[in-house]
């Protein structure tokens, strides 16, 4: 999966895993754990890939800003951040308490709770915008998350969503040069995990999480009544990464509810 490059940047795999199934599931409780390493790697600026998509996020797919802003799944908060920066108004989540507590140290102008995806402690059309960056591969029910993110949406609402791309996912270059072939080695359908161990400038990260297909997506966002009005598989920013002008790193959308 790629929620490894993607999410790194081209750092250096350790080891990366992907199993095909639900072996071996369990909670993903693990981002308490490393918090800490989270930490250095989102805020080390330009060091993954963050800083070479954002700005495709923030200027074709989030709205403008309106009354009310979530964010899911919001980490240390640099994603909040950049949402404040550009105007919004921010309640964030996150499930855990170190990252919630660094992402409050630095932005005090917004509101950060502790609670899950699959669970929103808000009311019903409490909010015009939710926005999930790189969280919905996280979760452990992506199809509840993406359910209670349509019950918290007002009827006009978007969700504006960042995913590892469902193709990148499923396979890899095979070999470093810029047009290596791109090699799909499973399946590129169903649900899958991923595990993965990686390391570069000194820093360390352990990522696990989920790799869905498109029509995975989809049907989680038409189960709530939620359909996709705008797509992107944006290139990087710059030169880096210049493979990944063939094979996309990331997908973005923006959805809205149908019929209104
Ligand atoms: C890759 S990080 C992304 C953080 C932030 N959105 C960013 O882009 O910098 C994934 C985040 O999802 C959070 N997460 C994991 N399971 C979750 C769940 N069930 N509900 C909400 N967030 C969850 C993790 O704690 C972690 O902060």
């Amino acid at each position: 999966m790629t929620s490894l490059t993607a999410i790194s940047g081209c750092p250096r795999a350790v080891t990366a895993e992907w199993s095909d199934g639900e072996a071996g599931l369990g909670r993903m409780d693990g981002w308490e754990d490393r918090a800490q390493s989270w930490i250095r790697w989102a805020r080390t600026p330009n060091f993954d890939a963050y800083w070479l998509y954002r700005e495709t996020f923030f200027s074709e797919v989030v709205p403008p800003p309106g009354r009310a802003t979530l964010e899911v799944g919001c980490g240390e908060g640099r994603v909040a951040r950049d949402l404040v920066e550009r105007g919004h108004s921010v309640t964030a989540v996150d499930p855990s308490p170190t990252l919630l507590q660094a992402a409050r140290a630095v932005d005090p102008s917004s509101t950060y709770q502790l609670a899950r995806a699959e669970r929103l402690p808000f009311a019903d059309a409490a909010f015009d915008l939710v926005v999930a960056y790189n969280s919905l591969m996280d979760v452990d029910e992506m199809p509840q998350a993406v359910a209670e993110a349509a019950r918290v949406l007002a009827p006009q609402g978007r969700l504006a969503v960042c995913v590892t791309h469902p193709v990148s996912d499923a396979g890899d270059f095979v070999g470093p040069e810029v047009e290596a072939p791109f090699q799909i080695a499973g399946s590129y359908l169903g649900r899958r995990r991923f595990t993965g161990h990686f390391e570069r400038a000194g820093l360390a990260m352990d990522f696990d999480g989920w790799c869905f297909d498109l029509e995975t997506y989809s049907r989680a966002l038409e189960a709530c009544g939620l359909g996709i009005e705008l797509l992107r598989e944006p290139p990087p920013s710059g030169d880096r990464q210049p493979r990944r002008r063939r094979i996309p790193n990331f997908l973005m959308f923006r959805a809205r509810r149908l019929g209104v």
